[in-house]
């Protein structure tokens, strides 16, 4: 028996509970509630936490409720370009102070920590400032809007020393922290691919979102929104307001999407990230003036090195897939493979093992031979194999899932604050994040440059 697959069972042997789905969810959750009793006893009265959040609308307002469930963490500020929301916030928040200038904020000595949660483009550029100001940063992802931008905001974090996290939730998600577990064990053989997709069939799952009847240059800072942009546009509210439409703002399905991906493949594998990238894409469906595409695949291969061997990658996010809404990431060793769902929170190992036995007959060239031939064949297998050798293996399917209502975005942000209060690394650093997006970005890159884009992971840069 192979060392690996000794671990594997003997992992299997003390955790048991991994093959009844409701027990895991309470073993999940017991694990969880002593967490957060963990935080709570650790929080003096003066250990508090003031933040603000930069971008404050679909992601700001829920990336602060997270943050907020961490204990001692307060919010004191918002900053955001469009009045409303603004006004939002003061409606749940009415201690704040909003802005539209997010320099206001980084200039208050009383911040400790800012999350950016505006649109992509402005992703690097808040986050250089704030951690040059001494904030803890909590940037959303992609960390950057183009690969160039990447080894400098690297270098000011290097600098400054600011805690820097990237918010890509599943990483902290204790499905994948299970998964990863397993992954490590041998549970799925030797890794050598893996299908990851998002398919969606919706227009808000495409990106439609509504527009508040009051949208116009009187409530937006559009002066603002298209300070650092190259080409600047007359007021569109579809650009404001659907932003990730656009290449000047948001990154395509493969800056918003492939790199969530991306994110939870290399934690899981502990890949610092491929050396090729190719990918296509159509305009199909949302034919609503977007210049990105809509339906998008790309394959990337990762090479062999000490972290791994190599495996091949196949990602695609199809946004009028008649699949119906479907996520899911699987990643396939020789004897197995796990099958993570949606939103990270779960997963399934199936393995499967050949037989000892090579086979012979059925769909084989057995039958084509003269019937004296195929008899001293047989009689040949039946010699040299057992009819235990002739069975594959039967090998119980384990399920993981996390407790109902769990959300892997208050565990995300319970790492940042841990790191603030006492220094402790976070996983998905600015290295990490970067070595996430830039492939990601790559294959935006390789579609609209239609090449193969090759990638140095270790230095971080395209060869
Ligand atoms: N981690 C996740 O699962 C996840 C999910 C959704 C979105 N996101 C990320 O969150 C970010 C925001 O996405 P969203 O859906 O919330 O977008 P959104 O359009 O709803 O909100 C972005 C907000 O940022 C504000 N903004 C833009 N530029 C600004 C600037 N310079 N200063 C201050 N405010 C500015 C806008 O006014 C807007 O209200 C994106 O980068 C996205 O990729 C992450």
């Amino acid at each position: 028996m192979s060392t690996d697959r000794r671990k594997f069972l003997k992992h299997l042997g003390t955790s048991v509970l991994l093959t009844s789905a409701s027990l895991t969810a309470l073993a999940a959750k017991e694990e969880n509630e002593s967490r957060l009793l963990q935080a709570e006893k650790r929080v003096g009265p003066n250990d508090k936490i003031r933040i603000a959040t930069i971008g404050i609308g679909i992601m700001g307002f829920k990336d602060t409720r997270a943050a907020l469930t961490v204990p001692g963490v307060e919010l004191v500020a918002v900053c955001d370009l469009y009045k409303g929301r603004l006004e939002r916030a003061k409606e749940l928040y009415p201690d704040v102070s909003p802005t539209v200038d997010y320099r206001e904020i980084l200039d208050r000595k009383d911040i400790d920590a800012v999350i950016i949660a505006t649109g992509d483009s402005w992703h690097s550029q808040i986050a250089i400032d704030a951690m040059r100001k001494g904030k803890a940063v909590y940037s959303e992802k992609p960390m950057v809007h183009q690969i160039s931008q990447g080894l400098e905001e690297i270098k000011v974090q290097q600098e400054t020393k600011a805690v820097f996290q990237v918010g890509s939730q599943r990483i902290s998600s204790i499905a994948y922290k299970k998964a990863k577990e397993l992954y490590e064990a041998g549970a799925i053989g030797k890794i050598n691919s893996i299908e990851a997709s998002f398919n969606r069939q919706s227009a808000l799952g495409a990106w439609q979102y509504t527009i508040p009847t009051d949208a116009g240059k009187q409530t937006v800072d559009w002066a603002r929104y298209q300070a650092n942009a190259k080409v600047k546009h007359d007021y569109d509210s579809n650009r404001f307001f659907r932003w990730r439409n656009y290449r000047e703002y948001g990154t395509g399905v493969a800056g918003d999407l492939f790199v969530h991906l991306l994110t939870g493949i290399h934690f899981i594998t502990g890949s610092k990230g491929p050396e090729r990238i190719f990918s296509i894409g159509d305009l199909d469906y949302w034919k609503d003036g977007r210049n990105v595409p809509d339906v998008m695949s790309a394959v990337i291969h990762y090479g062999e090195t000490k972290e791994h061997p190599a495996f091949q990658v196949t990602l695609r996010v199809n946004f009028i897939s008649g699949e119906g809404d479907h996520t899911s990431t699987k990643i396939v060793g020789s004897e197995g493979v796990i099958d993570l769902g949606g939103e990270g929170d779960s997963f399934t190992i199936r393995k499967n093992r050949m037989p000892i036995a090579t086979g012979i007959g059925g769909w084989d060239s057995l039958e084509t031979y003269p019937l004296a031939q195929q008899k001293l064949l047989l009689d040949a297998y039946n010699n040299k194999y057992s009819a235990n050798d002739q069975q594959a293996p039967v090998i119980p399917d384990v399920s993981y899932r996390a407790p109902e209502g769990y959300n892997a975005s208050n565990d995300h942000f319970a790492n940042f604050f841990e790191s603030v209060r006492n220094g402790k690394p976070v996983v998905e650093n600015a290295v990490f994040g970067f070595r996430a997006a830039a492939p990601a970005l790559a294959c935006n890159d390789s579609y609209f440059e239609g090449k193969i884009i090759r990638w140095d992971a270790e230095n971080m840069k395209i060869i």
